[in-house]
């Protein structure tokens, strides 16, 4: 297995729950290591940029908003398979159908203020990690 980056957002319902050091402190115990972090708040068109995969959808315009609503705190994480790993910590979208002891299990609230995202393959990882961070950064 080849070692991996990829981008992880703790989102705003989290971060005003108070949950990010508890979030960072899982990410530590899954042995990611943190490249780059930083904390900001994303404009609408900022967020509509991000998931513009979604776009069209019916959750597209809930979503940038919740999106842009609060701080969140982004980073880089490095690990062996960080891609499905990242995934796997966090747990299924939808937290009532995440697996016990996942950070969307425990923390989440509904299928939209689910604490946390994470990219799902190497290419939106690569398009995530640049839109927030410079090459400089993450060095
Ligand atoms: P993420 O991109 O945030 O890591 O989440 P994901 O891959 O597990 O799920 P995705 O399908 O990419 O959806 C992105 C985010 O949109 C919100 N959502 N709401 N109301 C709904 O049916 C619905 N579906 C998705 C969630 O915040 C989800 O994480
Ligand atoms: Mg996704």
């Amino acid at each position: 297995m080849a070692i991996e980056r990829t981008l992880a957002i703790v989102k705003p319902d989290a971060v005003g729950r108070g949950l990010l050091g508890e979030i960072l402190a899982r990410i530590h115990k899954a042995g990611f290591q943190i490249i780059a972090i930083k904390s900001l708040r994303l404009t609408k068109a900022e967020a509509e940029g991000f998931y513009a995969v979604h776009r069209g959808k019916p959750f597209f315009a809930p979503l940038t908003a919740f999106m842009s609503s609060g701080k969140v705190v982004v980073m880089v994480l490095e690990a062996e398979n960080a891609i499905a790993r990242w995934r796997d910590t966090m747990g299924a979208t939808d937290p009532a159908k995440a697996a016990p002891g996942t950070i969307r299990r425990e923390f989440g609230t509904d299928i939209q203020n689910n604490c946390t995202h994470g990219s799902d393959a190497p290419d939106t990882a690569a398009f995530e990690i640049g839109y927030f961070f410079a090459a400089s950064e993450l060095l």
